[in-house]
């Protein structure tokens, strides 16, 4: 019998934006789905990618002054980074730009034209540029964008389009065949009411800019970013070759909600026009909010990927990121939530399991797993609480992570429920603390090949101490022959605290170098600079002109609050600020004497665990200052690798 197959694909992400905590959810949810179907003993074929055509991004290229091919390089090795650190275990990261791509977008839309699905018309429509859509009257929100909320413009041009119009039977037959196609169920009626009532033919061509495919039935077009995007998921398993004939038709693409038309209407009518099968599902899921508001880049509350790792780990990220929102609801992300949640489930309740056993194993049983006597009843009834691989396999068939991780946990609550009643400490016959022990050995064992999925890295360590080698679901039995000697290695999880208790360490003081001082357009007193932090260029308003000449400042480095909520000054908005020390009149900026562009400034002795943003009247209250030409936090110094941060001002001046 050939293995089961389970194909699965997270979208493809925009390279105009950095990877954040939304790119994040989506696939770590699909990563997670990848490893529970592998554990199954399934071939699976995991596909994650960028997309990199389009106007957005060949504006965004053009603002960093970059060449877009340049530009799209840069970006995408960004999300392989991020993937890379959130332990993602894709097999390809498709980009658009690659050549074989490029093909099979060509030979896709050559059937689709040989179909008779392709014509020449004019298009015309209120046009949002940021979000590449047209819109009708009727979907402008007060006359903008109901997506982004900006203004739209009126366009006409020459265009080709797809006869999406002609599906609406067929579609509505897939999913009426196919009652799991549109995933969760609650997302259906509104596909289905939009395929019955509004189904018009789709532009699917532009001639307005060029970093794209090349539409090869007319060489002044420019293949619409769709178009070229959705072929991604064939293209990626060598269509149409052995592979794609292998794990074609794909088993899920999740994607977020905003993006479900496309998968569950528009990519489904392509593929039946050039004679393929649509995918068997498309479970398009919420979206998450940071502390109850929407991330955006103005808020200066987008969380990366990098962040939640460094300050939390990798593993309590993935675990709560699915634990906490039911999948396919909209969700919020709070550091608070996280901290509580880490600390209960994974420290007191999955890292002390482990520890109480290995301890007790050394001691009593000097490292070696114990064969195990007669059970008793309890055993028996713990054996019976190991038992539900089922159940979790029909939450993760639903994609009910949060289902599935407390089916999880009410097992290890009944593991933990069990050492303190058994007290195995306090027993004095030698048979019944070793099949004790061995009891919650083998439970362990059994949690590690459960919490896999989500927490690879933390199953790995739970075995390793185990002295076993992780297994799949075949292994996922209570058995009374595991053998071995545990290794008592780190603690699973540390506890966690939320952010620092110093109010200093929520601040994110970095160096910066100057690249342009420029006078604020609309206000005498103040410049707009344009800074490099290293990974990133910001514009930052400054009340220096009175005070320090424009040579003074430009190519130096500076200290800037890298997490200051943005502020708009006049209509040039602020992303941070510029510390400067002021005494007598005289003022001056910071001085990071021998500091390198883009490192963190740090209050001697105080830990650093920057939050996402802190607020002007949060920041005023930390109080800094100087004294022998050196700036102090009270009675610490602040430094970077090149020693103290100076400012060549008189003793106690104010720093802000
Ligand atoms: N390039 C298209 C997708 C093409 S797929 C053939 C695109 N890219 S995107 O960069 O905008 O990514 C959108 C996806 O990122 C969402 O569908 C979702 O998976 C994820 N998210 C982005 N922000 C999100 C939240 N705030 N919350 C949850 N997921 C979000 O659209």
């Amino acid at each position: 019998m050939p293995r089961k197959k389970f194909y699965i694909t997270t979208p493809i992400y925009y390279v105009n934006d950095v990877p954040h905590i939304g790119h994040a959810y989506t696939t770590i949810a699909a990563d997670v789905l990848a490893r529970f179907h592998r554990l199954k003993g399934e071939d699976v074929f995991f596909l994650v990618g960028t997309d990199e055509h389009g106007q957005k991004v060949e504006s965004a290229a053009k603002a960093k002054g970059m060449a877009p091919q340049e530009y799209v390089d840069k970006v995408s090795e960004e999300f392989r980074k991020a993937w890379t650190l959130l332990n993602i275990s894709s097999d390809v990261f498709i980009r658009t730009t690659d050549t074989k791509h490029k093909k099979v977008v060509v030979q896709l839309i050559k059937k689709c034209f040989a179909a008779g699905d392709i014509y020449k018309g004019e298009y015309e429509g209120q046009y949002c540029v940021p979000c590449e859509s047209y819109w009708t009257p009727l979907q402008l929100v007060n006359g903008n964008c109901p997506t982004c909320n900006r203004p739209t413009q009126a366009l006409k041009e020459e265009s080709y389009f797809f006869r999406l119009s002609k599906y609406k039977q067929q579609l509505l037959d897939l999913y009426a065949n196919n009652p799991g196609f549109l995933a969760p169920g609650f997302r259906s009626p509104e596909i289905l009411s939009r395929v019955r009532e509004e189904l018009k033919d789709l532009s699917i061509t532009r001639t307005s800019f060029h970093w794209g495919v090349q539409f090869p039935v007319d060489k002044k077009h420019v293949t619409y970013v769709w178009f070229d995007a959705l072929p991604n998921y064939i293209s990626a398993i060598g269509y149409p070759g052995k592979k794609f004939q292998k794990f074609w038709p794909a088993d899920v693409h999740v994607v977020g909600k905003e993006i479900n038309w496309f998968h569950s209407v528009i990519w489904p009518a392509m593929l039946m026009s050039a004679g393929l099968q649509p995918p068997k599902k498309v479970f398009a899921h919420g979206w998450l909010t940071v502390n109850g508001e929407k991330m955006s880049k103005s808020k200066g509350n987008v969380i990366s990927p990098q962040y939640l790792v460094e300050r939390y780990g990798v593993d309590v990220s993935r675990y709560f990121l699915l634990s906490e929102i039911p999948f396919g609801q909209d969700g919020d992300f709070s550091e608070k939530a996280l901290v509580a949640r880490a600390n209960a489930e994974l420290a007191d309740a999955l890292g002390n399991l482990l520890q109480r056993t290995l301890v007790l194993i050394e001691q009593k049983c000097d490292s070696k797993i114990p064969r195990p006597g007669k059970f008793s009843a309890e055993d028996e009834e713990l054996v019976k609480a190991s038992d539900i691989l089922k159940v979790v396999d029909k939450h993760m068939e639903n994609f009910e992570f949060h289902r599935a991780i407390k089916a999880i946990w009410e097992f290890v609550d009944a593991c933990n429920k069990y050492v303190t009643l058994q007290a195995p400490w306090k027993v004095e016959e030698k048979k019944r603390v070793e099949t004790v022990l061995y009891v919650l050995v083998e439970s362990l064992r059994l949690l590690s090949i459960l919490v896999y999925p989500f927490m690879p890295k933390t199953a790995e360590s739970l075995s390793a101490q185990l002295g076993q080698k992780i297994g799949n679901h075949k292994k996922l039995v209570f058995g009374k022959t595991t053998k071995g000697a545990v290794k008592r290695g780190e603690v699973l999880f540390k506890k966690l605290e939320v952010a620092g208790k110093d109010p200093f360490s929520a601040l994110d003081l970095r160096v910066a170098r100057v690249l342009e001082v420029n006078d604020h357009p609309n206000a005498d007193r103040l410049y707009v600079l344009k800074i490099d932090l290293g990974t990133e260029q910001r514009t930052l308003v400054a009340g220096l002109k009175a005070f320090v000449p424009r040579d003074q400042l430009a190519n130096r480095l500076i200290v800037i609050v890298a997490n200051l909520k943005p502020h708009e000054f006049r209509g040039v908005m602020s992303q941070g600020m510029l510390l400067a020390a002021e005494k007598n009149g005289k003022v001056v900026p910071l001085n990071p004497v021998g500091a390198k562009m883009g490192e963190h400034v740090l209050a001697q002795g105080v830990a650093s665990a920057p939050v996402p943003q802190v607020s002007i009247e949060e920041f005023a209250k930390i109080v800094l200052t100087t004294a022998t030409k050196e700036v102090m936090y009270g009675n610490k110094k602040l430094v970077t690798s090149g020693g103290a941060v100076a400012a060549d001002v008189d003793d106690g001046a104010k720093i802000k």
